[in-house]
């Protein structure tokens, strides 16, 4: 059954900008994760405590987390690769860690320069500190639909992330589509295996929009039951590791979709829309949120965008 209600998880300033070449000004980012927050956004992914080597444009990490507002009843969640990462979000007071695998062994080394059983090695003292602290603590597994590096990616690879993870102790499960590249019909296959071991309503979606589909996608997993949606504002992003894939769903069509749905997001699409056309301009690249694209026009010239 479809849910009433479902939580997106906003993770533009952290997918988003990532990739982005040029450093994005640390008062831009605290801006856009403030604005995100008041329109009504209950779970931010507000930056990567990661090697600023790996990926420079989270060197700030610290100052982003030190600048935002705290909105009461928000999560700001993230990355954490390992326990030196781990000690920064401590430090920062985020209320949610971020541990990322792969189900692709070959992503697994591109992203995280391990294997995948090394990984959960790794992760097992960062999941532990973590709960130790009372922090929440959610599981990422990229290439769950497919991977940049070995192509076809099975059910059973992602399902025994799955478990590795629940192992740990994770809190939210996220079955990522990293570079963009599943279907409806491998989407609902690879949820509901993984729904077999992780209890549904924790495991959320993270849809890249690489070839079209995220939407379709995402309407496949509301059919699994999915109740948690990754996405990120004017559609920003990419991944380091993963050439040629473009960024998450964009938020506006995502909550756009809901509301055509009548599934309740909490989320404000007007303010939402405003947050579109700052970052677009800040990072001087077209939104390329569809949804974003035609109530701004709408907007601004009082009617209807046709192209
Ligand atoms: P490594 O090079 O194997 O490890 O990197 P290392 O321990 O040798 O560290 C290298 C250097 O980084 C050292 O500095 C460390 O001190 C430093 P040096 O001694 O050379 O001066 N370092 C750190 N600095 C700050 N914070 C830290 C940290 N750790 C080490 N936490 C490592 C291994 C995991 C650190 C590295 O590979 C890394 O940081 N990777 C991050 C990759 C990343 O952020 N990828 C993007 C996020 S995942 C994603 O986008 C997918 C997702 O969206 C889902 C999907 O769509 O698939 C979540
Ligand atoms: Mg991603």
């Amino acid at each position: 059954m479809i849910p009433a209600k479902v939580k997106i998880v906003e993770v533009g300033p952290r997918d988003g900008l990532q990739n982005e070449k040029e450093f994005v000004p640390t008062e831009t980012k605290i801006e856009l994760v403030n604005r995100l927050a008041r329109a009504g956004i209950v779970n931010v992914e507000a930056t990567s405590f990661v090697s600023p080597k790996w990926v420079p444009q989270m060197s700030d990490a610290a100052a982003v987390m030190a600048g935002i507002e705290r909105r009461a009843g928000t999560i700001y969640s993230v990355l954490t690769p390992n326990i030196r990462g781990f000690e920064g979000a401590l430090e920062a007071k985020a209320d949610e860690i971020v541990i990322f695998g792969a189900a692709s062994e070959a992503f697994s080394q591109k992203n995280i320069n391990c294997s995948i059983a090394e990984s959960v090695a790794r992760f097992e003292p960062v999941a532990k500190a973590a709960k130790d602290a009372g922090m929440r603590l959610r599981g990422s597994i990229s290439c769950a639909l497919g991977c940049p590096y070995q192509g076809e990616v099975s059910v059973a690879s992602v399902v025994d992330v799955v478990e590795r993870m629940k192992a740990l102790g994770c809190d939210e499960i996220d079955i990522a589509d990293t570079i963009g590249v599943g279907t409806p019909k491998r989407t609902r296959e690879v949820l509901a295996a993984a729904s077999k071991v992780f209890p549904r309503e924790r495991l959320s979606g993270h849809f890249h929009d690489t070839y079209g589909q995220a939407i379709g996608n995402i309407y496949a997993a509301l059919l699994e039951g999915i109740e948690i949606f990754h996405a990120s504002v004017a559609g920003l992003g990419g991944c380091p590791y993963a050439k040629g894939a473009t960024g998450n769903v964009a938020t506006e069509d995502v909550v756009y979709l809901m509301n055509g749905l009548g599934i309740e997001t909490g989320i404000d699409l007007d303010q939402l829309v405003d947050i579109g056309d700052f970052i677009s301009r800040a990072i001087n690249k077209p939104s390329s949120s569809r949804a974003g694209r035609a109530l701004f026009t709408k907007k601004r010239d009082g009617v209807a965008a046709c192209a």
